[in-house]
């Protein structure tokens, strides 16, 4: 899934790596920013450990569970396999889903504008074609998404696996930039965007992510919840290695993932302007997202894994953030408490559709994203002693003067 901060391209170099050595002794991983799931899956298809995802939004818990929440591939679920079977066969013979067929082939603005009142006015439909039906989406895929969604399996891990792959699928047939902050628009640009967004079948396309999600699963059975990273730490302890992801945008993922949220959802009350998005009231905000407020937020969110004593994987671009964040600060933010190591690998990142202007294609800029490791300053001695060179040779860098002191200190000790 296209997801602003994926690391799932991260995750096939150097930080798949890192993680698989830093969870060496631990006993569980924690995803505190989870996003699309690529950190929590990797970690727990990789590594035998359970995983626990956190994140604001419950299309995040949806994505991460679907396979952590499961030791053990579900490819002969009787349900599943006739989830999208049902709902292909039920179409077949639909009247509305027939009613509301457009010429895709020859769509121009005109189509599109009635598509939209059709979808909005037709009695019978549910809240993909009511919402989105002509904007994101035609409105048969629509209808199509609908009677998806009202078909899924009751039972788990069933539900939520049916659930993640009719996310990945809205993701994939939306007439949309990799976000669904906005839909595109009936110009002349746009419309071939359009026309070959509305050409996928979601029917097919959600059997095809069904395969591929059902087959996938954990080392061991995992756990996925809707929360706030901060209030997440009071449960942790010093046997978690904790993973933090946090945004680097100073704009809400809430407002760039609102469909996703809606149809993990259930559906919004009412939904507005050419976004289509809920009123602003039903849209989680984050800190971390807020300029003014970022630094503070880190710092607690530091303070607190501190208290518990966690070893804490963070990345981050190693460029200042529009959240007014960057690598240097959060190092700066360790202060006496921490021991860091800093890692620096190769990365892009989502301009948000904007131009680049550090190279890449447009709508991505290339960077170096930082992987820091920070390990409670007090954990140095035993770390040294207990001699676990994976760790050592996780993020090989030099170390720094704070560091270079306390590996005197031990060595003075032993
Ligand atoms: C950079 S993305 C994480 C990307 C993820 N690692 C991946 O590979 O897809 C940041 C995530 O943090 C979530 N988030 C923002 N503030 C949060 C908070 N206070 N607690 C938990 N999650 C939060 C956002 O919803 C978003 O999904």
């Amino acid at each position: 899934m296209k997801y602003m901060g994926s690391k799932s391209a991260l995750l096939r170099g150097e930080l798949g790596e890192i993680l698989v050595a830093s969870s060496a002794g631990a006993s569980r991983f924690v995803d505190l920013f989870s996003g699309s799931g690529s950190v929590s899956h990797y970690v727990a298809e990789n590594i035998n450990i359970p995983v626990l995802s956190v994140d604001l939004q419950h299309y995040s818990k949806i994505l991460a569970e679907s396979i952590t929440g499961r030791d053990c591939p579900q490819t002969d679920g009787p349900i599943i396999n006739k989830w999208t079977a049902d709902v292909g066969r039920g179409l077949l013979d639909d009247a509305i889903y027939e009613a509301l067929r457009e010429p895709i082939a020859r769509l121009g603005k005109a189509t599109v504008l009635r598509s939209r009142r059709s979808s909005e006015r037709t009695v019978g439909v549910g809240f993909v074609t009511q919402h989105y039906g002509g904007h994101y989406f035609s409105p048969q895929q629509a209808y199509s998404l609908d009677r998806l969604y009202e078909e899924l399996p009751k039972e788990e891990p069933d539900r939520t696996l049916c659930l993640a792959a009719l996310l990945h699928t809205a993701s994939i047939c939306a007439a949309a930039p990799g976000h669904t902050a906005q839909p595109f628009q009936p110009t002349p640009k746009l419309l071939p965007y359009i026309k070959s967004a509305w050409s996928r079948d979601p029917v097919h396309e959600c059997q095809r992510q069904v395969s591929i999600l059902a087959a996938r699963h954990a080392k061991v059975k995992g756990q996925a919840r809707v929360g706030d990273a901060l209030e997440a730490v009071s449960s942790l302890g010093d046997e978690d290695l904790v993973f933090c992801d946090p945004p680097y945008s100073a704009v809400q993922y809430s407002r760039f993932y609102h469909v996703l949220e809606g149809i993990s959802r259930g559906g919004w009350n009412g939904v507005f302007g050419a976004g289509r998005s809920p009123a602003r009231g039903y849209r989680e905000s984050s800190d971390f997202s807020m300029k003014a407020q970022a630094s503070s937020a880190m710092a607690q969110l530091l303070s607190a894994l501190r208290e518990r004593s966690c070893r804490v994987l963070v990345t981050f671009p190693d460029a200042d953030a529009s959240n007014g964040l960057s690598s240097s600060d959060i190092v700066a933010l360790a202060g006496d408490s921490w021991h860091v190591r800093e890692h620096y690998v190769d990365s892009t990142h989502s301009t948000l559709g904007g131009s680049s202007s550090q190279g890449g294609r447009g709508g991505r800029r290339a960077l170096k994203e930082a992987v820091l490791l920070f390990e409670p300053r007090t954990a140095i001695i035993s770390l040294l002693e207990s001699r676990r060179p994976e760790r050592q040779d996780v993020l090989s860098v030099p170390h720094t003067s704070e560091a270079a002191s306390a590996v005197a200190t031990a060595a003075t000790v032993s």
